[in-house]
This record gives C-alpha cells, structure tokens and sequence, in this order.
C-alpha cells in the first residue's frame, strides 16, 4: 500500500497567474525514495510544503497511510520537514534544538535525553549536544538539521535540497549518510533536488517535473537510458538533441545523416556524447572538432555540424582528435522524438 498518496493536486498562487503544481499525482510506497527533480521554478519546494502543510493545495488530496490530511495543520501531520535554507535555532545548543519539538509533544525528560542522544549517533554527531550551532560547520548544521526532523520519528521525511549550500565532496557524503540512514530506519522519503546527479545516485524513483507537472515517473536507471520526453532527455546527464527533419527513412541535418525508421517530418535525434563514436576524415566530413578536452580517463570533443550545431562526443583516445578537423559521426544507440513524445530507440 502506498503510505503517501497525492491526489490531482493544484497550487495556484493568490494572484492567480502562477499555476506553481498543476493537477500533480503520485504514490510513495512505504520505505521508498522518491526524488523531485526539476529545474527551478517547475513547483518542487511548493509540492513538498503542501504535503507538510505549510501550504494548502488550492484543489486535489494528500492521503497518508489512507487518511485524508489535506487540511491537517503541520504539527499534527506524521511528516518531518527539512527545509531548503535549513533554520536552525542559533540562540540554542544542538540538544535543545532537538529537543524542542519533543517538549511541544510532551515527552517525558529522559526519554527526550535518550532519543537525542540516539539521532545525534545516528547523524555521526555523538557528544556534539552541548555544542552551539553557531560553533558548527555548514556540513555538521546541515546534520542537526536533519537530526532534527529525525528525532520526532516522522513517518514521512520530507527534504528540500537539504545539501544545496554544501561543497561538492560534503553534498556526496552527506548524500550517502542520509540514503543510509534512511534505509536503516527504512522511512518514506521525499527528497527534492536540482541536482541530476544526486537524483541518480539516491532515489529509488525519480519524478522529473516541468511547470509544475510530471515529465516522468521512474527508476532512475530508466530515466537515464529512457527518457520519455526530449526535456526528460535533455535534462537528465549530458545528452545531444539534434533537431531536422525525416524524409524516407533518413533523419538529416545540416550535412549529417543517419537512417531512422519513422515517417517523414520533422524529429529530435537524441544521442548520449558516451553513444557517439568519432573517426576523423578529410573528405567527405559531417562536422568539425570545435575544442578536445582530456579528463584523463577519457575525452570529450566538442564538434560543429556544418551549421554549427553543436554536439559532444566522449572518447577514449583524445589525442587523435584536434580542433579544426574533420569528422564523421556514428552513433551507437540513438532515440528519436516528435510532438514531445518517442518515435524510436535502438
Ligand atoms: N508564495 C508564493 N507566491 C507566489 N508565487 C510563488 C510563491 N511560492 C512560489 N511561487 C512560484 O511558484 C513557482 C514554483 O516555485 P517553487 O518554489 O515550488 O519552485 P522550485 O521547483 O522549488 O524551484 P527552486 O529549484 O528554485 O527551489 C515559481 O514560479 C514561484 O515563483
Ligand atoms: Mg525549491
């Protein structure tokens, strides 16, 4: 059974022009991971305050574990809420901070000690209680901030891009340490990013949101090799989308050709740069090496179609490729959209 169920769920903000969630639907089932990815502005942070109650949907249902709690208060919602600029109280030390939603709910003083004491372990944070916030890291702020959603034992953890202001390394521990510690309690998860790389490396499914809507629904694997939409494809790691049009099997575009199986018109080329094998050539060539780039453990060349589209190739031997020269293009796998949906894969 699903423990969240969002239902048909709108937001329309007060002057009536922005449509922030627009007719929203999803099931998380219990102990899942399920990420909101999309860029800013498409009504990830407004979905997620609507489903801890600090934001009432202007029509639809949240239901949790069966029970309508669309107009129930926050406080009494079995939802922990880690917010994207996380508040910590400054004027207070770690351990009151987490103590203080147990205080609201009257708990009594040593099962509060006992339960702190219980998720600052967990968060790695043992013996930091007495500490004051302002005494902390970004990294270790983050933790309490986390620790302190955690320690009300919601049945629902709700995250909103709890690592955005953390550099790279950190946000990739941390990123690790919460699906860890998320697994161990095995708690519903709602995680909302920005950020691609985090999506895939978390989620068990991964909702990719546009304008407030669903783009997809799906394992992040699928998401990855199968994106349903050129958005999708585009958004989701690196990926080539070359607009032209089809005429008896063959897609072309400014000097590039390729067979594709559809019916004449126009389509979208999709190739991931790792799917695009290069070989140079005086003659005949379909684009140019703009710029190579050598990472060490492979290269990127950035080449122009003969109208200066621009595509990327990954490469194992970046030295045989240099800027000006001709190349040819084969692709390995490729997929192909129109009117916003697949036409092919192979
Ligand atoms: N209180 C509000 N009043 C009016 N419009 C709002 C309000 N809150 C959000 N919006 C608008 O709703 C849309 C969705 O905002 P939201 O904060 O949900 O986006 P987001 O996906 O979380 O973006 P980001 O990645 O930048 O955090 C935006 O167009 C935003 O301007
Ligand atoms: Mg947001």
């Amino acid at each position: 059974m699903s423990v969240l169920k969002i239902k048909d769920v709108s937001k329309i903000f007060a002057n009536g022009t922005v449509r922030a969630v627009d007719n929203f639907s999803l099931d998380v089932a219990d102990g899942e991971l399920v990420c909101l990815l999309g860029p800013s502005g498409s009504g990830k942070s407004t979905l997620l305050r609507m489903v801890g109650g600090f934001e009432r949907p202007t029509s639809g249902l949240m239901i949790i574990n069966g029970e309508d709690i669309t107009h129930v208060p926050p406080e009494k919602r079995p939802t922990g809420m880690v917010f994207q600029s996380h508040a910590l109280w400054t004027h207070m030390n770690v351990f009151k901070n987490l103590a203080f939603g147990l205080k609201l709910r009257k708990v009594a003083p040593d099962e509060i000690k006992r339960r702190v004491e219980g998720v600052l372990d967990l968060v790695g944070l043992g013996g930091y209680g007495t500490r004051h916030v302002a005494q902390l890291s970004g990294g270790q702020q983050q933790r309490v901030a986390l620790a302190r959603s955690l320690v009300l034992e919601p049945k629902i953890l709700l995250l909103d891009e709890p690592f955005a202001s953390l550099d790279q390394h950190l946000r990739e521990r941390l990123r690790e340490e919460v699906r860890d510690i998320q697994q161990r309690l095995k708690i519903t998860t709602l995680f909302v990013t920005h950020g691609q790389d985090e999506a895939l490396s978390m989620a068990d499914r991964i909702v990719v949101m546009r304008d407030g809507k669903t783009e997809q629904i799906d394992r992040p694997d699928i998401v990855y090799r199968e994106p349903q939409t050129p958005f999708v494809a585009g958004f989701i790691g690196t990926m080539n989308l070359i607009e032209g049009t089809v005429s008896n099997g063959i897609f072309s575009k400014a000097g590039y050709s390729t067979p594709l199986p559809v019916s004449d018109g126009p389509a979208i080329l999709a190739v991931r740069p790792e799917a695009l094998d290069l070989t140079v050539a005086n003659d005949n060539a379909q684009g140019k090496v703009h710029r190579v780039t050598d990472y060490g453990t492979h290269g990127l060349v950035d080449l122009e179609l003969l109208d200066s589209t621009r595509v990327k190739a990954m490469v194992s031997h970046p030295d045989l490729f240099r800027a000006g020269q001709g190349v040819r293009l084969a692709p390995k796998a490729i997929a192909a959209y129109r009117d916003n949906a697949v036409i092919h894969r192979a």
